[in-house]
């Protein structure tokens, strides 16, 4: 099916004969520039040589749309990427090596609640915020655990697996699908019956763009009280940053499952104002209670923050949405319906890692020391724990559960779009994520596939990779769960179809 040449009008007369071609657009169409630009996160890669953009971008209305486009872009040797939210960190979802149609989702983001069995059938283009908000607007006391970005979509995130500030009490947002449904290579729509229950574990954690295309998503939803409690401590290296990060280490993953505190390090002052540049550690938390039992927890678990009262927030679970995304107080929740809402929008690269053992404190100081190289950089430490210790690693296809304390985000972010500012701050980046190798998980040192990092390894351009050759990336991702996401690759998609720089090739 790959050695047909391509002749741009045999796909359109293809889609116009099967179906429409009302919502396909070629690089001529006005609207071409706009629909590839709007959903894209990080536009480092919307200038890239390396790589082509779509020769068509279909926005489908209705399954059966979706079909047709797999079948006329098989049909004319062209490969598809699939984009529900854009916030692939390698732009794996909107680019590629090889000549491609874009199928974006945008237009299916229909979400139905069913407040009587608590559970809900989201399509995904839908964003999480999209989501979060028509919860909360049927809603005061169900929830969902998953993401902190809003703009973050449905579909790249559940499939990724979706961790979140209810992580440690919930799981994954993966962990609470009930059903889902996919287009596969020959068209056809499939439900969690139909699919059978290896290629239903595999969409739960693999990753979506190697099996097909997810649709929609059923949902169960989880219970959240009236009141949560939120509180950010900030804290410079001055000011002893360091030891409390230690003893955050030790506790972090045994606290009570109601409770998450996450760390963000990154730096301050400099500039103009005199104010001296340094490192600062945000410890940024919520509760799923009251002030009052959250301080008398804190008094008891973890006294050296000295969390009082007057750093800490009572909110409905909603604001605690926007709390986590970065919007001041006050702000009306219709901010989270804005898909294209600018604050998520950088020039960066990120890896990441899980940790298993405590890191010593000189590494971390010496890794913040480094983070005052660059203008903006991140390490973002996440705990786990909690429900997190009592799901096997083979329950889904995302395998980071018991034994893992925290996983760590390290980003790096610049504000010029030129290749030499990328090339400093990715190798920069690189040379960090070289420094922690000691002191995080090995054999293999694993990594967050939704976190995607393409330095991990990447498939041959014409889907040639084997599977041996790509098991050294895919066991970071998935660990011994790889073999098994393989295998229902080549159930599903022998001929391999559904391919990218890092899906996932057909074995066994
Ligand atoms: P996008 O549309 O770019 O897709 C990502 C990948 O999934 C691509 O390979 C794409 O082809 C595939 N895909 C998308 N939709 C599909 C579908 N319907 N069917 C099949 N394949 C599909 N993660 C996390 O766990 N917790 C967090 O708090 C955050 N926070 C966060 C903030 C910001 C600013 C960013 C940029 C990212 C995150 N993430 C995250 C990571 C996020 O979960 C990850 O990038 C998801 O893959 C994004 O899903 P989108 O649909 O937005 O991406």
């Amino acid at each position: 099916i790959f050695t047909k040449p391509i002749n741009s009008k045999d796909f359109l007369q293809c889609m116009a004969s099967k179906f429409s071609t009302a919502n396909v657009y070629t690089k001529e169409s006005t609207l071409y520039s706009s629909l590839l630009l709007k959903s894209q996160k990080n536009p480092r890669w919307l200038n890239s040589t390396l790589a082509f953009k779509p020769l068509y971008i279909v926005t489908p209305s209705q399954e059966p749309e979706i079909g047709v486009t797999v079948l006329c872009s098989r049909e004319h040797g062209l490969q598809v990427r699939v984009r529900s939210g854009g916030h692939d960190y390698e732009g794996l979802s909107y680019l590629s090596r090889a000549h491609f149609v874009l199928i974006d989702l945008v237009h299916l983001r229909e979400i139905r609640i069913n407040m009587e069995d608590q559970t809900l059938w989201v399509q995904s283009g839908a964003t999480l915020g999209e989501l979060y908000y028509n919860i909360a607007q049927r809603s005061s006391t169900y929830g969902f655990p998953a993401g902190v970005c809003p703009t973050v979509g449905v579909g790249g995130h559940i499939s990724g697996g979706g961790l979140g500030v209810l992580t440690r009490k919930y799981g994954l947002v993966a962990d609470h699908v009930m059903d889902a449904r996919l287009v596969d290579v020959n068209g056809r729509v499939l439900d969690r019956k139909l699919m059978g229950e290896e290629l239903f574990w595999a969409v739960r954690g693999g990753g979506g763009a190697s099996f097909g295309v997810i649709t929609a998503w059923k949902i169960k939803m989880v219970p959240v009280p009236l009141t949560v409690t939120v509180f950010t401590v900030h804290k410079t290296l001055e000011q002893g940053a360091n030891k409390l990060v230690d003893r955050w280490q030790q506790i972090a993953d045994k606290l009570p499952d109601d409770l998450f505190i996450r760390i963000i390090v990154q730096n301050v002052g400099g500039g103009s104002y005199g104010v001296k540049k340094t490192v600062q550690a945000s410890f940024n938390s919520m509760f799923l209670g009251n002030v009052q039992s959250l301080i008398s927890v804190m008094e008891l678990i973890f006294p050296e923050m000295e969390v009082g009262a007057k750093d800490c927030k009572e909110v409905s679970w909603i604001e605690s949405i926007l709390y986590f995304a970065g919007h001041p107080s006050g702000t009306s929740r219709e901010v989270l319906l804005d898909r294209d809402h600018q604050l998520y929008k950088s020039y960066f690269k990120a890896k990441s890692d899980f940790v298993n053992q405590i890191i010593p404190e000189t590494a971390l100081q010496q890794a913040w020391e480094r983070q005052l190289q660059v203008d903006e950089a991140y390490m973002v430490m996440e705990p786990l724990g909690g429900m997190m210790n009592h799901i096997p690693e083979t329950q889904l296809a995302f395998p980071h559960r018991g034994g893992n304390l925290y996983n760590i985000q390290y980003i790096v972010k610049w504000k010029v779009n030129e290749a030499e500012e990328a090339r400093r701050h990715i190798h920069w980046v690189r040379m960090l994520h070289a420094f922690m190798s000691p002191y995080v998980s090995k054999s293999p040192r694993t990594a967050y596939f939704n976190y995607r990092d393409l330095d991990l390894g990447i498939n041959g351009n014409n889907g040639t990779t084997s599977y041996l050759e790509a098991r050294v990336w895919g066991t970071k991702y998935f660990k011994n769960n790889f073999e098994r996401l393989a295998k229902a690759k080549r159930r599903i998609d022998p001929s391999n179809f559904f391919r990218d720089e890092q899906s996932i090739p057909p074995f066994g």
